[in-house]
């Protein structure tokens, strides 16, 4: 930069100029829809009649007179070599390549080895039809070139062979075009007129692939990626290439990662580097795009698009000792780097605003609540969009929630919360048999039987017989605890689910004897899936998880003098126990079941007596400094 003094009419004017060099690419661009019909004139318009087309389009009305369909990516000089002999076998005077990067590159290390004129008529966004830059593989190695020679002549954009492009192609080739964008920006060569033809290139990208992604034949939206790729390929012509190819070439050559993917991985890390080099090109681009922080708004847009994730993801075996690329590798997102508003102000007011509630504990509660919110909404750079999405997934939970449905109890099953609440609750006896989520298919009151009855009534299943023993934390025997026992059919159905059943089956009250014991029959429990045909079941898919509970038997256990017990017993060698939708499996509840076609199950539970010197104390303490000690002693039963 240099600091020159103009003095004009008698002020002092202070002026930094930037000075800069540009060549503007020179190719004759043709774009449009159906342009392809162009391309027999442009041909003519070259002087050439005999062409050779490269990639895998065919078209009719050129006067081609071979046709090489073998193109491949990071152009190896063995694919190369093999269309160099059609070159000779046919007289070709002019290559027309048609198709993404590769073919691209075919027609560009071709024209090297000839000097013969090319046509580009490029299938997606790659952008290197804008560009005089051959990269060329041998031996595993890339190694690039630039010379105006290389450069095509003329360029045919033809909207509608885009149109089915799918959709996976089109968001990684659309990064690619983003790159050069944020490269150009980002470049010691970068001038005026290249910034502006990069911010309209990432703004018409950023805004389109969304789009493609909902409809992949928009025309609107295909027209504005073209354009948006070939802003791109201009900048990227006029400037070369930055951190983000050289990054892409030396992992696409080294080790043979796929080039678009690369770009879309590498981009969000890239820009967080540039964020601290060229802050202001950064800011541009969030200004551009709508956002705070541009890397991290990249990285949500790639993930949301569907995008590659990481370099693991794309193949790459062990994480490399770079930062950036080590952080790629993982797939993390990018820290927020752009400047952030301080908003301790507004958080302080709303927590304020709680503080002269009655309750001590819930202004505590509520107060810590919105500093973690308010925290969660600056950290993660919360978009409006984000908000809403939220608000419409809460909203649509409370409007599917009915008597026989709790939505917000089982997104808190699912999200560990419940869970989470549980073993809380659990930590304050360790001494008793550990408790687990109650779930929504609990029936009040359930029919009384005797010991020894058979639950199942003769549903099918494999027959299971239960020996259970209530005791205290001594192994003293607990006579006459009141014991609700309920559990799936071997389909993994709860009686409430099957409306064709008469009656409640599969659940049953039972009485401890003297000694402390009772036993029933019944079938063994199955796997099955949590209610996911609401907002929680959407939240599972969409995040790829699945919705099913490893198999168990539920318990309710209250005696007088001790502390209900709910909880579950598991099927040791059962399926999902690792994965449990709920988070709910214990390893002490997780049993045996032995006996083969005749199933057995035997199982102590230790009751936690409702009062303790311990837990005395404990509530003592508690009350001294919340007068409200009891929130946290809830049992988790819902
Ligand atoms: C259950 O075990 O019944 C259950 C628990 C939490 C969510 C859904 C089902
Ligand atoms: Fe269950």
């Amino acid at each position: 930069m240099s600091l020159d003094l103009f003095v004009i009419q008698g002020y002092d004017v202070a002026m930094t100029v930037e000075p800069f060099e540009f060549n503007a690419p020179a190719s004759r661009v043709i774009f449009g829809a159906g342009t392809l019909s162009r391309l027999r004139d442009e041909v003519s318009r070259l002087g050439a009649s005999r062409v050779l087309l490269l990639g895998g389009h065919r078209v009719s009305g050129v006067p081609a007179v071979a046709r090489f369909a073998g193109v491949a990516m990071h152009t190896p000089i063995e694919v190369t070599e093999q269309a160099l002999k059609l070159v000779g076998q046919h007289d070709v005077d002019c290559l027309v390549s048609i198709g993404g990067g590769s073919s691209t590159g075919l027609g560009k290390a071709l024209a090297a080895r000839t000097g013969l004129p090319q046509i580009a008529v490029p299938t997606t966004y790659a952008g290197s039809e804008m560009t005089p830059v051959l990269g060329e593989t041998a031996d595993g190695r890339k190694t690039t070139r630039s010379d105006p020679a290389l450069q095509p002549k003329t360029i045919l954009y033809d909207v509608s062979l885009t149109l089915g492009l799918p959709v996976g192609l089109s968001v990684t080739s659309g990064f690619n075009a983003m790159a050069h964008a944020v490269e150009a920006l980002c470049s010691p060569q970068a001038n005026p007129a290249v910034d502006n033809l990069a911010l309209d290139a990432i703004t018409r990208l950023a805004r389109a692939l969304p789009r493609i992604a909902e409809r992949p034949a928009d025309v609107d939206a295909r027209t504005d990626a073209l354009t948006g790729a070939w802003l791109a390929g201009m900048c990227l012509g006029a400037v070369g290439t930055g951190l983000n190819h050289k990054l892409s070439h030396v992992l696409g050559g080294s080790a043979g990662l796929p080039h678009a993917e690369t770009h879309t991985v590498l981009l969000p890390h890239t820009m967080a580097s540039h964020a601290l080099s060229s802050p202001e090109a950064m800011r541009r681009i969030a200004s551009a795009l709508g956002v705070t922080d541009a890397p991290t708004a990249v990285f949500d847009l790639a993930r949301r698009l569907g995008g590659p994730g990481s370099l693991a993801a794309l193949g790459l075996a062990a994480p490399p000792a770079d930062d950036l690329l080590a952080a790629a590798w993982r797939g993390d997102r990018p820290a927020v780097t752009g400047e952030r508003p301080d908003l301790s102000w507004l958080t302080e007011q709303v927590v304020t605003s709680f503080a002269k509630s009655p309750d001590p504990r819930t202004s505590a509660l509520l107060g810590d609540l919105v500093r973690r919110l308010h925290g969660f909404v600056v950290d993660n750079d919360l978009t409006e969009d984000e908000w809403r999405t939220a608000i419409d997934f809460l909203t649509r939970a409370g409007q599917i929630c009915s008597p026989t449905r709790q939505e917000f109890v089982l997104l808190s099953d699912v999200l560990g919360i419940s869970s989470a609440v549980d073993l809380l609750t659990n930590s304050r006896s360790p001494e008793s048999t550990p408790s687990a989520v109650l779930g929504p298919f609990y029936v009040e009151g359930p029919p009384s039987r005797p010991s020894g009855a058979n639950l199942a009534e003769g549903l099918p299943g494999v027959p299971l017989r239960a020996d259970i023993r209530i005791t205290d934390l001594d192994g003293r025997p607990v006579p006459d605890a009141v014991v609700d026992v309920w559990q799936s059919d071997q389909d993994g159905f709860y009686d409430v689910q099957l409306p064709d059943l008469e009656g409640p089956v599969l659940r049953a009250r039972l009485r401890s004897a003297a000694d402390g014991r009772l036993w029933f029959r019944s079938i063994l429990p199955s796997e099955y899936p949590i209610p996911d045909d609401g907002p929680v079941g959407q939240l599972l898919r969409a995040t790829g998880r699945h919705p099913y509970r490893a198999p168990h038997l539920h318990f309710l256990i209250e005696a007088p003098g001790y502390r209900r017990l709910i909880t579950q017993l598991f099927v040791a060698g059962g399926r999902y126990l690792d994965s449990d939708a709920v988070f709910g499996v214990k390893d002490e509840l997780i049993v045996d079941f032995p006996g083969g076609d005749d199933r057995y199950v035997e199982f102590t539970f230790r009751l936690a007596p409702l009062r303790t010197p311990e837990l005395d104390l404990a509530a003592e303490l508690r009350a001294e400094d919340d007068a409200a000690g009891e929130v946290g002693d809830r049992p988790a039963d819902h």
